[in-house]
């Protein structure tokens, strides 16, 4: 079977892991502070800015705390968002407010976000679909205008920029996750930026139990070191040694995976265009940059899901992303969402990933020509 995403890994990460077994330490240590700067560096920014965590997910759940989101206060996320934010807006005692997206890129606009201001609106929970980066320069300016928080879903743009910035940047809280099915991946792990450096400082302490001072060899022995106070009542969420270690040398190949994911783009865009009833992925604007996380192509003649099927029984893996929150009965939202729902009935990913072979490609391209053939 093709995969749709896959990860890449090597005898590189294998030596890195060696040395940390060989180290005696596999907790949060030197290579978490190592992997911090270095991501803080690739967003241009700083260690001061940037902070690891277990996984996006978590950062999601903290940012409702971390950004003074409350109970009651409402929180405009696009309706194709990840389940994990929709979740944490629920599960903060919050109000999910959906918005709805642009058919094409599946991101939410600024006319989609404003719609949905309220005088309880608190936040902007934005998700750039794919690492395909959202309008941000009318997007900031709507949350400047009305003193909204944005909070940036950009768990699949690691290498995405706007305007010559790194998404994820532009917000009071950005983040990206190194989950087993990105393009970095570590197992599980995460990088959050802040705007503010006081507020990486607070959000570090809330990701490790409120504590005020570091523990173990690092305290200081002037005081008795096994004793702490704590700042609030905060959560355990960190990444380690192990999952930093496979981050580093996942970062060295990050260069050669945008050059084969967009190598993997173009050639879709190349064999695909001939075929009247797909739309092919917007390109992206001159002045922004995509990580190319997802190919997804719509069928406009409603045969989506056989095509799916199709490939599926040809070996060939796809999948479609996000699953409309509004369709979700456990969150209980009602509305009109009609860019959103042709999004989800007619949107499928392509298996998008750096080892696909010239071989699968050609397999994919041809399978979809024969079901153009069969069926339409
Ligand atoms: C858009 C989006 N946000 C957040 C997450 C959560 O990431 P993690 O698996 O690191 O918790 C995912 C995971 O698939 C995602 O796709």
């Amino acid at each position: 079977m093709i995969n749709v995403f896959q990860p890449t890994l090597g005898k590189e990460e294998l030596a890195r892991l060696e040395k940390v077994f060989a180290s005696n330490w596999i907790g949060k240590g030197k290579l978490v502070d190592e992997f911090e700067a270095t991501f803080a560096k690739h967003l241009g920014s700083t260690p001061q800015k940037v902070l690891t965590t277990n996984c996006c997910s978590e950062g999601l759940f903290s940012s409702m705390h971390l950004c003074d989101v409350n109970p009651g206060d409402e929180v405009i996320l696009p309706t194709i968002s990840f389940v994990g934010a929709g979740n944490a807006v629920c599960a903060n005692g919050s109000k999910m407010v959906l918005c709805d997206v642009d058919k094409r890129t599946l991101n939410a606009r600024a006319e989609d976000i404003e719609k949905c201001i309220t005088k309880k609106t608190k936040a902007i929970l934005l998700l750039h679909f794919g690492g395909i980066p959202c309008e941000m320069d009318e997007i900031m300016a709507l949350a400047k205008a009305y003193n909204l928080k944005v909070i940036e879903d950009c768990a699949a743009g690691v290498c995405s920029t706007y305007k010559g910035q790194a998404l994820g940047t532009f917000g009071d809280m950005g983040m990206w996750s190194f989950d087993a099915m990105k393009i970095l991946v570590c197992g599980d792990g995460a990088a959050l930026h802040f705007r503010d450096e006081e507020l990486r400082e607070r959000a570090s302490k809330w990701l490790y139990f409120g504590l005020e001072t570091k523990s173990g060899y690092e305290n200081s022995v002037a005081q008795k070191w096994w004793e702490f106070d704590i700042s609030c009542f905060g959560h355990r969420a960190i990444m380690n040694d192990v999952t930093a270690a496979i981050a580093l040398e996942q970062y060295k190949k990050l260069p050669m995976y945008m050059e084969k994911r967009a190598a993997v783009h173009a050639f879709y865009n190349e064999n695909l265009k001939d075929i009247s009833w797909l739309d092919l992925p917007i390109e992206i604007p001159q002045d922004c940059t995509s990580s190319y996380y997802f190919y997804h192509i719509q069928a406009k003649n409603g045969k989506r899901d056989l095509l799916a099927k199709y490939l599926r029984e040809n070996n060939i893996y796809t999948t479609y992303r996000y699953y409309p929150l509004h369709r979700v009965p456990g969150y209980g939202v009602t509305g009109e969402f009609p860019n959103a729902d042709y999004a989800a009935d007619n949107t499928l990913c392509l298996p998008m990933h750096q080892s696909l072979s010239e071989n699968d490609l050609a397999l994919i391209v041809e399978k979809i020509k024969e079901f153009d053939k069969k069926y339409c």
